[in-house]
């Protein structure tokens, strides 16, 4: 049986981060993961380029029950904190879009930094090896395939259920229930939308298509691309309210944002009569959307057959088309899972639970989500820092 003052179950994003943030203050840190490698989640992410963070990361932009939990830790580690860790080790960076910062190089780049951090922290990370129990009587005790360790303070890191084959697991809120921490139901999200009957007739053909569009569920709305997939909806847009997304909502899809669409439909009817409605969509519209749209809704051979009230019926549907998703493509497709360890039995400032005192959960172990486009790292960071500074 081995004592440390720190076990940190987990070397992703938020383990590495909580652990460098222990080390650094002279804990003697142990940092645990049944991978045969830290940070796999970083290496693929972005695309391979890690979005590491975000410029615009404010608390407002992260759902959980208690909307205001994130405040805390976002504040005392900023994204502007982690910049300048990533300056620090000389790593080059840009904006890609919406304030989302990116590696010009590698991921790797990243897992790089934060494993050099971690070794000048004096943290003893230690790989492949599966935590078989975890209990407390004096301390915490972890019993893994290579032997028991002990400590005064347990992170709990190991992320939520998104992505198993990544070897995601929902280990942490087994561990945080047996404890006697609330756990609300983790639920994927950042993840694509599938349809049923008609409308997968419809989109189903359309796979590859991607425009410019205004996702609206739940209240909030995202201007971003929609991609058509063989089982429904992705990309950006849609990812993003698929967070926001219950079960039995509709999703309302703008197709041309900030466009008069019924105008510019009414305008071509006069201008070309003669013209085929799926080319005056055209232009308006991807081609293969356009096609099918107009056989749908416009089944006229020339604008000229068209009464306006069926343009404006048109335009309407191109401006707020309601749809109602059959659901989401799962856990095996999702970015993150939203939901995890309840808010309320944490504090804000640390990341302790309220009522076992050293047993921390940070990270997407927690029920915090970010929106797409680095927020789900920056909290990482943060909640994994405060975590740190406290165990
Ligand atoms: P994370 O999942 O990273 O780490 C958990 C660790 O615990 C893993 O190392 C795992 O092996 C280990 N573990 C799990 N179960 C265990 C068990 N039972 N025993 C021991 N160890 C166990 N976010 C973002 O901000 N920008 C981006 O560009 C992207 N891109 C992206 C792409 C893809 C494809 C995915 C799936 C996700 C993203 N994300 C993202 C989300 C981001 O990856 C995610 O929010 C963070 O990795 C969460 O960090 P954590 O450390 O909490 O969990």
């Amino acid at each position: 049986m081995q004592n440390f003052d720190v076990i940190v179950l987990g070397a992703g994003a938020a383990g590495l981060f909580a652990a460098i943030s222990a080390g650094q203050r002279g804990r003697r840190v142990l940092l645990l993961d049944h991978a045969e490698e830290a940070g796999k989640k970083i290496l693929i992410s972005g695309g391979g380029r890690c979005n590491f963070t975000n410029l615009g990361c404010v608390p407002e932009r992260f759902l959980s029950a208690n909307r205001q939990f994130a405040r805390s830790a976002l504040a005392r580690y900023t994204q502007h904190d982690f910049i300048a860790l990533v300056q620090k080790h000389r790593i080059a960076f840009h904006e890609k879009t919406l304030g989302q910062l990116f590696c010009d190089g590698s991921a790797r780049q990243i897992v790089a930094m934060l494993l050099a951090e971690a070794a000048a922290a004096g943290v003893a990370l230690r790989l492949g090896h599966r935590i078989t129990e975890v209990s407390r009587a004096d301390a915490f005790r972890v019993e893994t395939s290579h032997g028991g360790f002990t400590a005064s303070s347990l992170v709990l890191a190991t992320g939520g259920p998104a992505i198993p084959k990544l070897g995601a697991t929902d280990f942490a809120h087994a561990v945080a229930r047996r404890f006697g921490l609330p756990v609300i139901p983790p639920r994927p999200a950042l993840v694509p939308l599938t349809f049923a009957g008609e409308d997968l007739d419809l989109m189903r053909p359309l796979s590859g298509v991607a425009l410019d569009s205004i996702a609206r569920c739940g209240g909030v709305a995202f201007r971003e691309a929609t991609l058509f997939t063989h089982r429904g909806l992705s990309g950006p847009a849609i990812l993003q309210a698929s967070s926001y997304w219950k079960p039995g909502e509709p999703l309302l899809l703008d197709l041309l944002p900030e466009q008069d669409a019924a105008a510019l439909l009414r305008a071509a009817k006069r201008a070309r009569p003669r013209a085929e409605p799926r080319t005056v969509l055209a232009e308006l519209l991807p081609q293969r959307l356009a096609t099918a749209l107009a056989a749908r809704h416009l089944p006229a051979l020339r604008m000229a057959d068209l009464p306006d009230r069926a343009l404006d019926s048109v335009a309407t549907l191109l401006r707020g088309w309601r749809l109602l998703p059959a659901g989401t493509e799962g856990f095996a497709k999702a970015e993150v899972s939203a939901g995890g360890v309840d808010t309320a039995a944490l504090s804000s400032r640390t990341m302790e639970a309220r009522k076992v005192p050293g047993l921390f959960a940070v990270g997407e172990a927690v029920d915090v989500t970010g929106w797409l486009g680095g927020y789900n790292f920056q909290w990482a960071w943060s909640s994994g820092w405060v975590a740190g500074e406290a165990a």
